[in-house]
């Protein structure tokens, strides 16, 4: 094997364990690359496709506004929540760490195998689907654009993130601040479009803005789901907490600025794109394409993290020796969301996306709660109960109204797919039944990919 190096930017020489051959990511994210890792992931194609679907569950605009006004709140609640386990458990890996720490191994274990096979590389076919619908749109007006040209430009946006990210983590959050940026820029000229047409008395359209609102859970539920899908991403830092710089400022920090001004400016769009008539196609290309980038950076971190831990095989746990990133979790991740868009069709997507995401969201916000219920006493809690009390009850209504109300085949395909994580669990991960050619196959692709192991990022 190549020579190995310990390269650490806070490696300290008196820990003995240092320079036996391990690699360590380094913590280059700032505030700034914080705040734009949630602003940056969570603005992507949503808020240019979804207020038409919410609108259309919701009957009327008023009752699509208090939707999209619910969501940022029901999402603010979220962030308190995960800051307060963000500062309980300092490692990276989101949900799956604060579920492998409150409840165990195998739950962890199934999450990790749901979010890495179908959730993370969902979310981002989804995002780049988009990203290439608008981008290609403009090469085909006035016809139908071709599926597969669509599809193609969706796979290369991915690989083409798929390098970046590879090569380097500081090309990767430069990326995500200039895109952020961009796309803040223009949904603020967006707003501003818009408020100077209301001002001017263009307000027709707001006239018995409650007239039609449905009431019905099920309607209700499924607009939740398209409004959530262009919130979601709102807890991709905790992903990467390790790689934070001083994560117990900067985590809560940085997610009390981007949800809010997240939320303000959804509410102003969804306002404003009733009065004003837009091609918003390289905006929504723009927006998607960082939307991506940033799915992809949090979403590799879910792999490498799961298999630092021992629940996936050990090859996605290493780093570019040069580069310092977790090449092979990204490779995966990439390859994973090159076979979703295959079959991948964007409304569909978002569904099962936002179904089995509350689930996990939900039992993350359970541990935290029987974490602060068990440790009332000692523990120097910042978010009062009520709130992931409120988010707990939120994720079991989102994930159980839809299903309750129109029971799709695919919700059962869903949970079924979950289950089947325990039968590879058990022999697998439990009782470590690893075929021999494994250990082979992981040293060449060590070879081949210049890898090596990596440790936590020390404090
Ligand atoms: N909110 C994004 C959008 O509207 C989707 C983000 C998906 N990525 C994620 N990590 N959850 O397109």
């Amino acid at each position: 094997m190549r020579e190995r190096r310990t390269v650490d930017s806070s490696s300290s020489a008196a820990d003995p364990s240092e320079g036996m051959g391990t690699l360590r990511l380094k913590r280059e994210v700032g505030l700034i690359s914080a705040v734009s890792l949630i602003a940056g992931t969570m603005i992507g194609s949503g808020i240019f496709m979804s207020p038409e679907w919410v609108l259309y569950h919701m009957g009327s605009p008023a009752g699509s506004l208090i939707i999209w006004a619910a969501c940022g709140l029901l999402v603010m609640f979220g962030a308190l929540s995960y800051a307060e386990l963000g500062t309980i458990i300092k490692e990276s890996g989101g949900d799956y760490i604060y579920i492998l720490r409150n409840f165990g191994s195998l739950p962890a274990f199934l999450f990790a195998y749901t979010s890495i096979i179908v959730v993370r590389p969902a979310s981002m076919a989804g995002v780049s689907l988009s990203f290439a619908k608008y981008a290609v749109a403009p090469f085909y007006q006035g016809c139908s654009t071709p599926e597969v040209v669509v599809k193609c430009t969706a796979a290369s946006c991915i690989l083409l993130l798929t390098i970046i990210n590879c090569l380097n983590v500081r090309l990767a959050t430069a990326i995500m601040n200039i895109f952020t940026a961009a796309k803040l820029l223009v949904l603020l000229v967006i707003v501003i479009g818009g408020v100077v047409l209301l001002i001017n008395g263009h307000t027709q359209s707001f006239q018995d803005a409650f007239q039609n609102t449905t009431t019905g859970i099920g309607p209700v539920g499924v607009a939740f789901y398209q409004g959530l899908w262009s919130y979601d991403g709102w807890n991709n830092l905790n992903f990467v907490t390790e790689e934070l710089k001083k994560p117990e400022v900067n985590l809560p920090r940085a997610m009390m600025i981007a949800i809010p001004l997240v939320t303000c400016l959804y509410l102003l769009v969804n306002v404003t794109m009733r009065v004003l008539t837009l091609s918003l196609w390289p905006s929504v290309a723009l927006s998607s394409f960082g939307s991506a980038n940033g799915t992809f950076f949090s979403g590799g971190r879910v792999c490498y993290i799961a298999s630092r831990e021992g629940h996936m095989p050990d090859i996605l746990s290493m780093a570019h020796v040069r580069c310092l990133t977790p090449s092979p979790a990204l490779i995966f991740t990439s390859a994973m969301a090159l076979i979703m868009i295959i079959p991948g069709n964007f409304s569909s997507i978002v569904n099962f996306f936002s179904f089995t995401a509350w689930l996990f969201y939900g039992t993350t916000i359970a541990g935290l709660l029987i974490y602060m219920v068990l440790y009332r006493d000692v523990l120097l809690s910042q978010v009062p109960i009520i709130i992931p009390i409120i988010v707990l009850i939120a994720s079991v209504y989102l994930v159980l109204a839809p299903v309750i109300d129109q029971p799709q085949i695919e919700f059962f395909y869903v949970i079924l797919f979950i289950l089947s994580g325990i039968i590879v669990y058990f022999p697998l991960v439990h009782y470590k039944r690893h075929p021999q050619f494994l250990q082979r196959i992981t040293l060449h692709l060590q070879l081949l990919l210049e890898v090596a192991p990596t440790k936590e990022v020390a404090e």
